[in-house]
C-alpha cells in the first residue's frame, strides 16, 4: 500500500527500549512543544527567489512522508529544487491522519509540532520555485475515512473532521489535498468531500486522489468506492490520479496496465503512473530503462500522459538515502530532459533555514545523545547562496 502505518515508522526509528522511553516522554510533552511552536512561528520569507515555473504537465510529483533520518534529524527536500535536471511539480507532505474523538497529525505529532519547522520552512521555497506542495491525507493507517470521520452521514460530524483538514490546509498554504483512500468509504462520501475542497478553495486548488491501479480499471480496490463513477460524477472537480502502479496492482514492466485504465474511461493526462522509487519501499520495482522504455511508448500512444509520482523521497534509488534525489533526475530524463526548477537562495533564506533545522533539531529534547549524535546531516544552507 501507499505508506507505512506511523506505528511503523516509530519502530523504524526506536528500535531500543531506551529510545522508545524517550519516544514517551515526547508524547507526554506534546502540548507543550505545540505552544512552544506557535511562539516560533517564522516572519514571512522575503518573495525573492522565484525563477521558473514547472510546466504543469507531464507532472513529477513525489511523495515526502519520511521527515527525519534514524538519528531523528530532519530530511532536506530542498535538493528537489537546488540540484540541477530536476522538472519537479508536486511535492506532496505526508501523511496526515483523522481520527474520531483526536487532532489532526501529521504522522506521530500534530502538524505545528516544532519537529516540523524544517518541513514547513522548506516548503514555502519549493513553492516560491513554482512546486505545488500539497497534502495527503489517508494512507494504509486506518481512521480518516470512517462514518466516524470524513465518511460521516451526520453532516455535523463530517464538518467537525473536515473542518480539521480545512484548517491545516490553510493554515500551510497548501496546493492540493490527496485523498489516499485505503479503507472501505462509500460513494456519495468521497463525492461529498471532493466537492467539498474543491468548493472551499480557488480554481488553482488541486483534489487528487490516491487508488491502487486497478481501482482505475474497475478491478481490485482498496476504496470501497467505484473510482469510474466518481470520475463521471465529480471528476471536474479531481485534478488527477496518482495510481500505484506497484504491490500487485499495477505495473509498467508493460503498457498493459495503463491502457486498461484508458480503456475504462479515464484520460491519459489524468494518470499519473505511481512508482515504487527503491524496493525497499514494496513490491513491483520497475528499472529505469523498463520505465523509460515503456513510457515512451505510452506518450507515442496517447500524447500526453499525466506523468509519474515517485513513493517516497528519502530513500530513492539509485541515490538512496544520501542522494535521494537523483530518482527524479533519473525520471526527468524520461519525462522531459533539459527542464529544471531551481531556486535561488539569499543569505537570509539560507539563516532562516539554518534556524528552523535548529529548532526542529532542538524539540527532540535534551536528554538523548543519540539525537545530538549526526549533526553531519544538515544541509550546508549557506553554501546555497546564489541570489
Ligand atoms: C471495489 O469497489 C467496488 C465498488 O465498485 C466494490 O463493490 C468492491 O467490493 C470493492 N472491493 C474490492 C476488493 O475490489
Amino acid at each position: 500500500m501507499l505508506l507505512l502505518c506511523f506505528r511503523c515508522i516509530l519502530f523504524h526509528y526506536f528500535k531500543t527500549s531506551r529510545q522508545e522511553a524517550t519516544m514517551r516522554t515526547l508524547f507526554h510533552n506534546l502540548v507543550f512543544a505545540s505552544l512552544a511552536a506557535l511562539s516560533l512561528a517564522s516572519p514571512a520569507l522575503e518573495k525573492s527567489v522565484a525563477v521558473r515555473q514547472a510546466d504543469d504537465l507531464p507532472r513529477l510529483v513525489i511523495y515526502y512522508q519520511t521527515t527525519h533520518d534514524r538519528s531523528n534529524n530532519p530530511i532536506s527536500m530542498l535538493p528537489l529544487v537546488t540540484e540541477q535536471n530536476i522538472a519537479l511539480t508536486h511535492l506532496v507532505v505526508c501523511s496526515f491522519h483523522i481520527q474520531a474523538d483526536y487532532i489532526v497529525h501529521l504522522n506521530d505529532f500534530p502538524p505545528d509540532d516544532a519537529h516540523f519547522s524544517t518541513v514547513w520552512e522548506e516548503a514555502r521555497l519549493m513553492q516560491e520555485a513554482g512546486v505545488k506542495v500539497i497534502g495527503m491525507v489517508g494512507g494504509a493507517a486506518p481512521g480518516s475515512f470512517t462514518t466516524r470521520t470524513l465518511d460521516s452521514p451526520d453532516a455535523a460530524t463530517f464538518e467537525h473532521y473536515y473542518g480539521q483538514l480545512r484548517d491545516i490546509i490553510i493554515q500551510y498554504n497548501l496546493q492540493g489535498m490527496d485523498l489516499d483512500v485505503e479503507q472501505s468509504m462509500s460513494q456519495s462520501g468521497i463525492r461529498r468531500l471532493v466537492e467539498r475542497l474543491h468548493a472551499d478553495f480557488d480554481e488553482d486548488f488541486e483534489v487528487t486522489l490516491a487508488p491502487v491501479a486497478s481501482a482505475l480499471r474497475n478491478g481490485a480496490n482498496l476504496s470501497g468506492f467505484n473510482y469510474r463513477t466518481l470520475e463521471t460524477e465529480a471528476g471536474d472537480k479531481i485534478a488527477f490520479h496518482n495510481a500505484q502502479f506497484y504491490n500487485g496492482f499495477g505495473s509498467m514492466s508493460s503498457t498493459a496496465t495503463f491502457d486498461a485504465i484508458v480503456a475504462n474511461g479515464f484520460r491519459a493526462d489524468k494518470v499519473v503512473i505511481g512508482q515504487l522509487t527503491t524496493p525497499s519501499n514494496g513490491f513491483g520495482f520497475v528499472p529505469f530503462d523498463t520505465l523509460r522504455r515503456v513510457i515512451n511508448s505510452l506518450q507515442a500512444t496517447y500524447g500526453q500522459i499525466g506523468g509519474v509520482m515517485g513513493w517516497e523521497y528519502f530513500n530513492s534509488q539509485p541515490g538512496d538515502l544520501a542522494r535521494p534525489w537523483e530518482w527524479a533526475q533519473q525520471i526527468t530524463s524520461i519525462l522531459r530532459p533539459q527542464a529544471s526548477v531551481n531556486l535561488r537562495i539569499t543569505k537570509e533564506v539560507a539563516d532562516r533555514l539554518s534556524a528552523a533545522w535548529d529548532r526542529s533539531v532542538a524539540a527532540n529534547g535534551e536528554d538523548s545523545a543519540e539525537f545530538h549524535a549526526s549533526q553531519s546531516t544538515k544541509p550546508d544552507y549557506h553554501s546555497w547562496i546564489n541570489a
